[in-house]
């Protein structure tokens, strides 16, 4: 273990630093994991401790702020970040030496800082190490569930009114989960059975298929998908079990004219290409890059009947059809319900105004999109976020907007593939989360214009 850790830390360390510089953690991890050719014992332990650091970080100030005498906050960054590293490994991973650890962090604020702050680190961690952690506070008052979740002030509170002071614990406590790496079947070119065996027995993965899709399945031990053969071969694409569920509630009727209207990278594009169905869909999206990227994928998944352009679906004059059966409209949101995979993002900036300004976009798209689909057609509305300005207040918004549309959530059976009793609210609208059914917190409304 000795020569496992000091090179694994180094590259968490690594990472969390270019994290606080802004970069997302997968990025950075994927580049530091590439620049130091760590073994596969060590990859495991750096990326533990990234996203256990990411996820965990103010109840690890909080457990060294209480040893502290003046606090962490005048302390240089590289030290408070070598101090995360090491209290995370004293308080949760309990397989590392106290004393490699101490060691190792205090060699790292040496190197940093100098020998005043290493002395200092290494009289903080020792304690830290014999007392352990202060009590976390039980109660389900939202400073509790903050402490003991590791949420700033702003998340806690946009997720408290979301799911009331009922549900704040668990949801709150279920987010700190690590998420599954998820993927979806290519029905065009396999099946479940034939693709799970093959990444079995050919690929060394370890897979579950879902309880909630027939289509989709939890993978572990794969490493990366550039280097897999069936992903190569267009057998599957990566994609989180509750946006396979969005794609799902589409119920797209075949020979449909489909709208994509934020299409991004072609997740749920392909998806309805591969329903088999026969759909015509235009693809649309602003970024030149992610259309790019989805023409790719594409090929690689060997869809057919996809348009693709790039174009802004809010515009009354973007060259798009004013009568689509369906409409798609995965529209750019705050992404917070995606936080167990980038942690991140808890760390950075209060998003609430940027959140008001997502809402206004979101408005713009959702009315623009009234006026393309046809009478008795769907427009289905989608965000990968938790808060309730995004979600269920738009939608009841839109709909007091725009009467001449009524919910149409997806029926169950037939030639459903889901069921979708569990996984509707009582107005018929999608939502997972992770406290409920182990998914990414998002949010559907599949609406019909009458
Ligand atoms: C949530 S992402 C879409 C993800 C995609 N549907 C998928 O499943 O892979 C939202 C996308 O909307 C695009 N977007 C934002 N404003 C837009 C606009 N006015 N018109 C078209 N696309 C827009 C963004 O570039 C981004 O790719």
């Amino acid at each position: 273990m000795s020569n496992i850790g000091p090179s694994a830390r180094v590259v968490a360390r690594r990472v969390l630093k270019r994290v606080e510089s802004g970069s997302y953690a997968t990025l950075a991890l994927s580049a530091e994991m590439q620049r130091s050719r760590l073994g596969e014992k060590e990859r495991r332990l750096a990326t533990e401790l990234t996203y256990g650091v990411l996820r965990n970080r103010s109840r690890l100030d909080r457990a060294l702020s209480s040893y502290a005498r003046k606090g962490l906050k005048k302390l240089p960054p590289g030290v408070l970040l070598a101090l995360r590293v090491a209290a995370y490994q004293i308080l949760f991973l309990e397989r590392i030496p106290a004393h490699a650890v101490v060691d190792d962090a205090v060699t790292e604020v040496r190197r940093v800082a100098g020998t005043k702050l290493g002395g200092f680190a290494n009289g903080l961690l020792r304690t830290l190490v014999r007392e352990g952690e202060p009590e976390l506070p039980p109660g389900d008052d939202l400073d509790s569930v903050m402490a003991r979740s590791s949420l700033p002030r702003w998340l806690a509170e946009l997720l408290l009114d979301r799911v009331g002071a009922d549900g704040l614990g668990r949801a709150a406590e279920a987010m700190l989960e690590v998420a599954p790496l998820s993927l979806r079947v290519n029905r065009k070119r396999t099946t479940l059975e034939a693709l799970v065996e093959r990444l079995q027995d050919g690929e060394g993965a370890h897979c579950e298929a879902s309880s909630l899709y027939p289509w989709a399945v939890d993978v572990s031990s794969l490493g990366s998908p550039e280097h897999s053969q069936s992903f190569s071969d267009g057998l599957w694409t990566v994609q989180d079990q509750a946006a396979q569920l969005i794609g799902a509630m589409s119920q797209a009727e075949a020979g449909g004219n489909v709208l994509d209207a934020c299409a991004g990278v072609g997740g749920k594009t392909t998806h309805l290409a591969e329903l088999g169905l026969g759909l015509h869909i235009d693809a649309v999206d602003l970024s030149k890059k992610k259309i790019a990227l989805l023409e790719e994928s594409v090929k690689r998944l060997g869809c057919e009947g996809i348009t693709t352009h790039v174009s802004d679906s809010s515009r009354d004059d973007a060259k798009l059809a004013s009568d689509y059966d369906l409409i798609l409209l995965d529209a750019p949101c705050s992404g917070l319900g995606v936080l167990r995979r980038h942690p991140e993002a808890k760390w950075g900036p209060d998003k609430s105004p940027q959140i008001a300004e997502l809402v206004a976009l979101q408005v713009r798209l959702l009315d623009a999109m009234a006026k393309r689909v046809r009478p008795g057609g769907v427009l289905l509305y989608s965000v990968c976020t938790f808060t309730s300005a995004e979600g269920p207040t738009q939608i009841r918004d839109f709909l007091e907007r725009q009467p001449s549309f009524e919910m149409a959530p997806p029926v169950s059976g037939g030639a459903s593939d889901v069921e979708w009793g569990g996984l509707l609210s009582t107005d018929g609208s999608f939502e997972s989360w992770p406290h409920a059914n182990s998914q990414d917190a998002f949010y559907a409304a599949r609406m019909r214009r009458r």
